[in-house]
């Protein structure tokens, strides 16, 4: 080594020691950390303590309730919820830090679900990438706003698995798929948290809501749910493990029972599963009064049981409801709840704001907030990651890109120019005016001679027709007709249940009243869960899902309507024909009798094709690729071994553009029955027209195993199968063994 390589590795030894010793990684775990945990500990009341376990709401416009003051005054406050802003948040801490005897600082959490100021896609159009890359940027574009914000905790990622889209908060995750649903998760929680969660640009994050709480019967919201454990370990679990195994530093506990236990008393998934068995060492915050819920589950008579139930289980911090203060003395007194979970969960607590560095930065500095929100490079990425989240459904006959230079253009449908839809239910603190509308989009995108008309036609919700007539006026003067219909923002979400996946109102109609004119129409969808669109997908030549898009979904649905962008997106979750087939999804169980059109005694409907309306996996794309050549490097592996995958993949259309490839596997015969598809692998890429590219992909032990009857992860050996395609419904397939005794 020449003299001075050496130096300037000693140099970077020397650097690299101190920059870990004044600013650790939480991967790096400062020591010292749990030694000012004790230290602090020991010098705590009882009182003190609770305090530190109980999170309050401040007012939703984001300023604190003055009455909390005077709780941190006394140190029984140790966190809030809402509360953001950098001037009242440096506020509410100044009384922490100068004012309480311990000077223990406040945990301000907010729900920064898909950005806080710019607002991007909702979680599920963000899956619908494929690309989890763009869900780390964007997570990483949200922390640092929110940061800046005085905002130290988001209650994100949702790792919800989702198979029944009549829960509105399907919205919010990233689909029914767990392995596309661990990917994200990991993308979420690397973007929000970075390295070093205590770093000025990032959060720390909130791995929600565990778990099953997509399971809700009926896709009623809160519902009860029953599942085996084998579903639990295979279908909802994954993402939150990927979570952890990520370094997320809080899980929030959900609001629903899981098979008779409320997910807020539950120490089988709290204690056994994600302290025991994932060695998770942050804090369980309750879902919003879900510790004193717990009486209407019906699991404890009052309020003081409540609180016993939920500490003991391993819920660390009370969201809202007050139950840990108000009978914490005295179940201590009666032997109900002991110091030591007490201490444990305080611990829990105090490890994750020494972690987050609180005590050292409580505030934030208030001169950099406005530029740092909204800024140009964050409105570009969002742009972006809107335009790569879009899904084609149809096209036929090339209808779509539009050309730019048509003459006229008909507008047309009450999400055109609705500026609240794009940004979904949860928005953080995103505004309106600075939601580009897709009215505004397409304006902004043809030249000045080309007209733009709009109307509205008629609303999302209400029965009234009144102005179909204009908009079918305007489609007769217009070369071509693009109709937004969909959802609004409150009709999905939180407590956005709905019993039919049909268009709301009068949107229907609109569609064909529009379509009767012979125009060509485009349909553009704009909603945050499966719709059943079945007429218009027989009959519409062209439909764009854009999901809600976030603060540039207008510009975005422009850039893909003409043609600047080319549609790669893939449906992270299954497109049911109507209602009565929920829940439907791709990785089903075979039964004894799959479904065979001639045969009646086989597993399907009397009066709807067994089928989807569009399969998980699916999306179209303005030019086409084929995928061939499915290689594999083996015949037959051991059942720890790793076995090679390849396909060829080429753009033989006339245009660049993205494919995402997927793998699935399935194990045809096992000791428990397997789902005929499981995702495994999956690549987006983009290709030149003519271009080919061989991908690969690696499966090992994780890919092929299960929980078996004994709830032990094994592989088995036998014939496995391997496909890849463009969608679930759509792959080529090939063979391969796994071995009892190989190599
Ligand atoms: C939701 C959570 C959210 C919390 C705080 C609850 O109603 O279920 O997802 O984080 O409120 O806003």
């Amino acid at each position: 080594m020449k003299r001075h390589t050496r130096f300037a590795v000693i140099l970077l030894l020397v650097l690299s020691s101190l920059l870990f010793s004044t600013s650790p990684s939480h991967s790096q775990r400062p020591t010292n950390v749990e030694q000012r945990v004790d230290a602090l500990l020991s010098q705590m009341t009882l009182a003190e303590k609770l305090g530190q376990l109980q999170q309050l709401d401040g007012e939703s416009d984001g300023n604190f309730r003055p009455e909390h003051l005077e709780l941190i005054r006394k140190g029984l406050l140790g966190s809030t919820l809402n509360v953001r802003g950098a001037q009242r948040t440096n506020q509410v801490q100044r009384v922490a830090m100068t004012e309480s005897r311990l000077k223990i600082p406040v945990l301000f959490g907010f729900d920064v679900i898909h950005g806080y100021r710019t607002i991007f896609p909702i979680p599920l159009a963000e899956a619908s990438s494929w690309d989890p890359a763009l869900a780390e940027r964007s997570a990483a574009v949200a922390a640092q706003e929110a940061n800046n914000a005085g905002v130290r905790w988001t209650f994100a990622p949702m790792l919800d698995i989702a198979r029944d889209p009549r829960w509105g908060r399907i919205t919010e995750g990233a689909g029914e798929d767990p392995f596309l649903g661990a990917a994200f998760a990991r993308a979420r929680v690397r973007g929000f948290q970075g390295d070093d969660y205590g770093a000025t640009d990032k959060v720390l994050a909130c791995a929600k809501h565990w778990v099953a709480y997509g399971a809700a019967e009926g896709g009623r919201d809160y519902n009860t749910t029953d599942l085996s454990e084998n579903t639990l370990r295979e279908i909802y679990f994954p993402p939150f493990k990927a979570a952890v195994d990520a370094g997320v530093g809080t899980v929030m506990s959900s609001f629903n029972a899981i098979n008779g236990v409320p997910a807020t008393a539950n120490a089988f998934t709290l204690t056994k599963v994600l302290r025991d068995e994932w060695k998770f060492d942050g804090f369980v915050v309750s879902d919003y009064t879900s510790v004193k819920e717990l009486i209407n589950h019906g699991l404890v008579a009052n309020e003081e049981d409540a609180a016993a139930v939920a500490l003991n289980a391993g819920v660390e911090m009370e969201m809202v409801s007050r139950s840990y203060n108000a009978f914490g003395p005295k179940l201590l007194q009666q032997n109900k709840l002991s110091m030591a979970t007490i201490d444990e969960a305080v611990r829990r607590i105090l490890r994750i704001k020494f972690r987050l560095g609180l005590f050292d930065r409580p505030y934030t500095d208030e001169a950099r907030e406005p530029s740092s929100l909204l800024r140009p490079d964050s409105i570009r990425l969002a742009r972006e990651i809107a335009g790569r989240s879009m899904v084609l459904l149809k096209n036929d006959r090339d209808t779509l890109p539009l050309n730019k230079n048509l003459g006229s253009i008909a507008v047309i449908g009450p999400l055109a120019d609705d500026r609240r839809a794009p940004l979904g239910w949860w928005a953080g603190d995103g505004k309106e005016e600075n939601t580009i509308t897709p009215l505004a989009g397409i304006k902004a995108k043809v030249p000045a001679q080309t007209k733009v008309g709009y109307a509205k036609g008629c609303d999302v919700k209400d029965d009234s027709t009144a102005g179909f007539q204009e908009a079918i006026n305007l489609a007769r003067q217009s070369d071509v007709a693009i109709v937004f219909v969909g959802e609004t923002h409150d009709m999905v979400g939180e407590a956005a249940s709905r019993s039919t996946l049909d268009l709301p109102g009068r949107q229907l109609e609109l569609v064909q009243a529009i379509h009767a004119t012979g125009k060509p129409t485009v349909v553009v969808l704009v909603n945050g869960r499966p719709l059943s669109i079945g007429w218009i997908v027989n009959n519409a030549p062209a439909i764009l899902e854009s999901w809600m898009g976030g603060s540039q979904a207008g510009n975005a649905i422009a850039d893909t309507l003409f043609g600047d962008v080319n549609p790669g997106g893939k449906l992270p979750v299954t497109f049911p024909r109507n209602v009565g087939q929920v829940p439907m999804y791709y990785n089903y169980m075979n039964t004894g009798r799959p479904p065979e059109v001639e045969n009646r005694y086989t597993s399907k409907y009397l009066d709807v094709p067994w089928t989807p309306l569009f399969p998980f996996g699916y999306g179209l794309s303005y030019t086409k690729f084929t995928i061939t050549n499915l290689q594999l490097n083996a015949p037959r592996i051991a059942a720890n071994g790793k076995l090679t995958v390849s396909v060829e993949v080429e753009n033989v259309g006339p245009r660049v553009g993205d494919e995402v490839v997927q793998l699935y596997v399935r194990d045809p015969v096992a000791t428990m029955t397997r789902p005929v598809k499981e995702l495994k692998g999956f690549q987006r890429l983009t290709l030149q027209p003519g271009e080919k590219r061989r991908v690969e992909f690696v499966l090992d032990r994780e890919h092929l195993g299960f929980w078996d009857r004994e709830m032990r992860f094994v592989v088995e050996p036998g014939e496995f199968r391997v496909m890849v395609g463009s969608s679930s419904a759509e792959v080529i397939e090939a063979k391969f063994e796994v071995a009892l005794h190989e190599k």
